[in-house]
């Protein structure tokens, strides 16, 4: 019945895919922000907040739904009932202790692993056939801690790791080199962290190597100092936001959009997520984040760049950091 009611109110028709539906589970700063990024962008039909405060979920999500009339064709919802989550294509667990000024993001894995050993049985019952994306932190030990809680294949269950920290370290490199963020590509690998490690080697503008890159835009030589104040930059700038403001959102709720809109549109997209990694450069068993190639199934392969054997090094030493604590939680 094209134009007709369906076809007017944007319902499903038969034979149509189901709209899909994402679940966020904790209604903070960066679960609202990414329901409210999910709407915008139109990265999904129906998008749910789950959150134990329920004043606050609600709250959330009809302060959202008041603006779906400027947004594409989408629906938002919230409730303090698991059961909102159900038969979700894609579930994001934001809900985890809260990044203190000053406190790294290994410090919170104690307070978030309880709560996943509490949350992923409850929302995987509802939503087993889901892909499920970790962001609460520390992500990495937190990735691989719900892989062993949710017994879920480890391509479905994986965390959105340092894709956040690529698109700062490319948001850097740009301004240095006065180009389009877009015509950046450069990777922070490791964990989403102190230890993560920027793939200078392989990273390119435009068609040149950045190694070759030459001056900054406003005449300075791009050396090793230039993109040491980089690295440092990209590491502490949540300790920096955090200080600001208290907490991280925006940013991170559009990396996870990215991350959700590669998987829905099965845009098989290089996204440098953490996932269980395998005799990656001789590491195995840790969740960690390296190019990654993200579609429908999740994620798949991991790609190994060129790397240097100080590259290659930092990315073995940011493994060991993660497997410490994993080993500390028994994992
Ligand atoms: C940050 C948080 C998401 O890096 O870990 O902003």
């Amino acid at each position: 019945d094209v134009g007709g009611r369906s076809e007017l109110l944007g319902e499903a028709r038969p034979g149509d895919r189901r709209p899909s539906k994402v679940a966020i589970v904790g209604a903070g700063a960066v679960g609202s922000t990414l329901a409210y990024a999910c709407l915008l962008r139109g990265a999904a039909r129906e998008v749910v907040l789950y959150d134990v405060n329920k004043e606050k979920v609600k709250a959330e999500a009809l302060d959202i739904a008041h603006g779906i009339a400027f947004t594409p064709m989408g629906t938002v919802a919230g409730s303090d009932d698991i059961e909102i989550c159900a038969d979700a294509d894609i579930v994001v667990v934001t809900a985890g202790a809260k990044q203190k000024p000053g406190q790294s993001r290994l410090e919170l894995a104690g307070a978030t692993i309880g709560i996943m050993r509490d949350l992923l049985p409850r929302v995987t019952a509802v939503a087993p056939s889901a892909t499920y994306i970790m962001v609460a932190n520390p992500v990495d030990v937190v990735t691989y801690a719900g892989l062993k809680i949710s017994g879920l294949p480890e391509n479905r269950f994986f965390g959105s790791g340092t894709v956040l920290d690529t698109s700062r370290l490319r948001y850097l490199v740009a301004r240095e080199c006065g180009v389009a963020v877009q015509n950046v590509h450069a990777y922070i690998a490791g964990e989403h962290g102190d230890s993560e490690i920027p793939l200078w080697s392989s990273a390119m503008v435009g068609a040149v190597p950045l190694l070759q890159w030459g001056f900054t835009a406003d005449g300075r030589l791009l050396d090793e100092a230039v993109r040491a104040r980089i690295a440092e930059e990209v590491v502490t700038s949540a300790y920096r936001i955090i200080e600001g403001k208290g907490a991280t959102n925006y940013a991170v709720g559009l990396a996870v959009v990215r991350i959700i809109e590669a998987v829905l549109r099965d845009e098989q997209r290089v996204l440098s997520v953490s996932s269980l990694l395998e005799d990656y450069l001789e590491i195995s068993d840790v969740c960690l984040s390296v190019p990654s190639i993200v579609g429908k199934d999740g994620v798949g392969r991991r790609l190994v760049p060129v790397v240097t054997p100080h590259e290659r090094d930092g990315l073995r030493r940011s493994a060991e950091s993660v497997r410490a604590v994993i080993r500390e939680f028994g994992l």
